[in-house]
């Protein structure tokens, strides 16, 4: 394959009256991403083309759209992956705001992350050095701590697309990191804080999360963790 096409969703709120898709013929180079075509775009045919990149290796989490039907990272997927055809579509993540082209409003997805509280809360005496934990403790949180905060399952949710105040997989994900913590004794706030009509409850197991993450996390186990622990509190079977 020497070329193939880059259907690109374009709109400019400030000068579009309606989004379109716009094709573009790239040159193939056997291991090319989707970032890649992106960049060839806009630095050979059109600089206008807008979306968000930062480390090109799945660390950053700034490059996540909806490619050729699939929530992915635009900097892991290679273009012949992602090809149907001969034509690579590329979509900003729905249920956000576009801004411009593939750059959407993700306020909401930061406003729900810090809802939740993402960082340790304990009311003990502060130590002279540090919180310690054993390894079987750190190990509870492994998964959870490779969130890249994406976006993906926020977009791939649509229970977030029918609620928007749902906090969403990735917020409920570090509400359970944090749960699980050993160094965290903030455990009744976290689950007055998610185990709600909004955060866990809202959560219809549709997995479609399980499937948009680029990090193989498990929100629904996480989520799944926290509404058990929530009716264990109310059945006063524990005690925080
Ligand atoms: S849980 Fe996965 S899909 Fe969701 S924000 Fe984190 S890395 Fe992205
Ligand atoms: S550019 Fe950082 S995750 Fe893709």
């Amino acid at each position: 394959m020497e070329n193939f096409k880059l259907k690109v969703f374009r709109y400019d709120p400030e000068t579009d009256a309606e989004p379109r898709y716009e094709e573009f013929t790239v040159t193939y180079r056997e291991g090319m991403t989707v970032l890649e075509a992106l960049l060839s775009v806009l630095e050979k045919q059109d600089s206008s083309l807008a979306f968000r990149y930062s480390c090109r290796e799945a660390i950053c989490g700034s490059c996540a759209m909806y490619i050729s039907g699939a929530y992915v990272l635009a900097c892991r997927v290679q273009v012949k992956d992602a090809l149907e055809g001969d034509t690579v579509t590329v979509s900003p993540l729905p249920h956000m705001k576009v801004v411009k082209d593939l750059v959407v409003d993700m306020s909401k997805f930061w406003e729900n992350y810090e809802r939740v509280k993402p960082w340790i809360i304990n009311d003990g005496p502060a130590p002279e050095r540090e919180r310690r934990q054993s390894p079987a403790d750190r190990a509870k949180y492994n998964k959870e701590i490779d969130c890249i905060l994406c976006g993906g399952c926020f977009a791939a949710c649509p229970s977030g697309a029918n609620n928007e105040e749902y906090l969403g997989a990735h917020a409920l994900v570090w509400a359970n990191r944090f749960f699980v913590d050993s160094r965290d004794t903030a455990k009744k706030e976290r689950l007055e804080l998610t185990a709600t009509e909004y955060g866990v409850f809202r959560c219809h197991t549709v997995f479609n999360c399980v499937e948009a993450c680029p990090k193989h996390i498990n929100q629904t186990e996480a989520i799944q963790n926290l509404k058990k622990a929530a009716m264990a509190y109310r059945l006063g079977l524990t005690k925080y």
